[in-house]
């Protein structure tokens, strides 16, 4: 019953796996805004109710990965392939510092290319100049080398978010090809690496996949604490239509948006319930479903949203998903419609902070 999880939750018991379950399974009107609250009382009680900001630039589209999902896997004709001049993605970052942003996110298909791995060196050295240190600097850039990883962090870039997508290796496989490009292993050593490495270490899913079960996603769970992640983004799988996915499961595609929505925001809040001082991000894939998704997941638990600060012309070839949102806002324009939605929500927005993981500095050894 919902009534005893959330009793255990307010007398400090630890939950297993059922007690998520129910969480997840929380679907009437009232238990669903019960698993919520309890979710932003948790936040706030360990986190307060700032929320930090880190400004996304999706550096270029170019991917040598096939996923079944994605709007810009390789084999997508259909849409322009760019990457962003280093001039480009150097305004983009003076005006996050501008801004008073405190991070910002570098952002990419995955490319192994040496030309790529320096041209990312020397963004970050140069986005760590530019802003005198100031600037956080988070990349997402796929499953790179030891090598390459090392290389990133020794120029300035100290956070790294790899999505594991699903921790159920056969449903991985389910929505990957099936080659050695795409394997669930790498991806998960991928995470040991960077955390090996010293990176704060950030995953994720997709919640809401077809042939994904319930149970899959108390996996996903308690992945993230068998992990000791840092960071969590997920959001809400939505379709593409020009993916095999779409394909794959077309009934899917009947399934209603306020469920799909409803089930990524208990996520959300079982995952802040259940690892109470990582950073959770608030994805725009919400936003997708739903005009206020993003806010509804700060309200559910996350303390962290990524505006896209990525030039206009570049953002109809960067979709991941169908509906995208803000594919014709102009520059600042995305970013003061959510700064408005979190203050009228009452958090008070973290200008000028790193605002790192809590997690991460208590797995620190102390010396
Ligand atoms: N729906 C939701 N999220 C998606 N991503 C890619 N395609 C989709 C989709 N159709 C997410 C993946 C990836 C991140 C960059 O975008 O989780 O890791």
């Amino acid at each position: 019953m919902l009534r005893d999880v959330l009793d255990r939750i307010d007398r400090g018991l630890p939950l297993g796996r059922q007690d998520l379950r129910t969480l997840l399974l929380a679907e009437s009107p009232a238990d669903h805004a019960a698993v919520i609250a309890k979710a932003g009382e948790i936040r706030k009680r360990q986190l307060g109710n700032t929320v930090y900001l880190r400004g996304l630039i999706e550096v270029s589209n170019i991917c040598a990965k096939d996923c079944y999902y994605c709007g810009i896997r390789k084999s997508n004709p259909g849409i322009v392939r760019y990457q962003m001049s280093e001039q480009e993605v150097l305004e983009e970052a003076e005006w996050i510092w501008c801004q008073r942003f405190g991070s910002l996110v570098l952002q990419g298909g995955e490319n192994t290319s040496s030309e790529f791995i320096a041209l990312i060196e020397r963004l970050v050295r140069a986005i760590r100049d530019l802003s005198h240190g100031e600037l956080g600097i988070t990349l997402s850039m796929g499953e790179q080398s030891e090598a390459t990883y090392r290389r990133w962090l020794a120029a300035g870039a100290h956070r790294y978010l790899l999505r594991i997508e699903t921790s159920d290796p056969k449903l991985y496989s389910q929505i990957h090809p099936r080659d050695p490009a795409h394997s669930w292993e790498t991806r998960r050593d991928c995470l040991r690496r960077l955390r090996d490495v010293g990176y704060q270490v950030g995953t994720g899913v997709m919640i809401g996949l077809p042939f994904q079960t319930v149970d899959d996603l108390v996996d996903d769970l308690v992945f993230f604490q068998e992990m000791d992640i840092d960071m969590i983004g997920m959001g809400p799988y939505v379709i593409h239509h020009e993916t095999p996915l779409a394909k794959m499961a077309p009934e899917f595609s009947a399934r209603k948006k306020e469920e799909q929505l409803c089930l990524a925001l208990r996520m959300i809040a079982a995952a802040r319930i259940l690892l109470p001082d990582v950073n959770i991000a608030t994805a725009t894939a919400l936003q997708a479903l739903r005009d206020d998704g993003r806010d509804q997941g700060i309200q559910a638990g996350a303390n962290v949203i990524m505006p896209n600060v990525t030039e206009t012309r570049y953002r109809r070839s960067y979709q991941l998903y169908d509906n995208k949102p803000g594919l014709d806002d102009a520059g600042g324009e995305t970013w003061d419609r959510i700064r408005t939605r979190i203050e009228a929500l009452g958090y008070t927005i973290g200008y000028n902070q790193w605002g790192d993981s809590q997690h991460f500095h208590r797995r620190q050894p102390k010396s």
